[in-house]
């Protein structure tokens, strides 16, 4: 799929779907959060969620008091459809629409979280970019929280195909440049109640 079908594909889902009916829709992101907890992430932390779509992940931090969050989605409906939920604290997130298997950051963060975007990333070039760019915008001792489909859990999501890591292929992707700090596989109930397995992880930056 090209650049552009791929953009279109996502801007398709977030204009004709219920976006709290499809698969990976989460009323609390209670695992993300469980992580940030764990981690004792700082208030003042600079955040960005990679591929957040509208994902209620940014409402829950704001309410928690993180004050330095980035939402970036190649949807630039899903990052509307977050602002118009959001009100006028969407005035206090950054938005970036942008594709992250080729996409360049300015800034450094304190945590990248995410949850079921890089699991869409297939060609070697689309990885070796992420994992570049992730090392490149990751401040040192700071962390990544990623979560995949596992190889228990689904081979597509929103129909289009995904790879699956285990605990130890996610460790072994990012392992040149972060270290395994809690791993773990977890079952998501998906909106329709269907069980879909995945594989967590929160790596911290060497
Ligand atoms: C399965 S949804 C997950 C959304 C959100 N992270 C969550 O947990 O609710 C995948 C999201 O990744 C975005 N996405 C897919 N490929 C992307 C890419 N190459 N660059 C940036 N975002 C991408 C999609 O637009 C979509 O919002």
């Amino acid at each position: 799929m090209s650049a552009t079908d791929l953009q279109q594909h996502w801007e398709n889902v977030y204009e004709t779907k219920d976006t709290t009916r499809v698969g990976w829709f989460q009323q609390k992101p209670i695992i993300s959060l469980n992580f940030f907890d764990f981690l004792k992430i700082p208030k003042d932390a600079k955040i960005l969620d990679a591929g957040g779509g509208d994902s209620l992940l940014v409402d829950y931090l704001n309410d928690l008091g993180y004050q330095n969050i980035t939402v970036l989605d190649i949807s630039a409906g899903a990052i509307q459809n977050a602002q118009i939920r959001l009100g006028s604290l969407a005035e206090e997130v950054c938005w970036i629409v942008d594709d992250l298997s080729k996409c360049k950051l300015d800034g450094k963060y304190d945590v990248w979280h995410d949850r079921a975007a890089f699991h869409f990333l297939r060609k070697k070039k689309e990885l070796d970019h992420y994992l570049d760019l992730v090392q490149k915008s990751v401040k040192q001792g700071g962390y990544l929280i990623v979560g995949t489909f596992s190889v228990n859990g689904p081979t597509t999501c929103s129909g289009l195909p995904v790879t699956q890591y285990s605990v130890g292929s996610l460790m072994e992707f990012f392992s040149d440049f972060f270290e395994p700090i809690k791993c773990l596989n977890t079952d998501h109930i998906t909106p329709g109640g269907v069980e879909q397995n995945y594989t967590f992880c929160a790596l911290r930056r060497k």
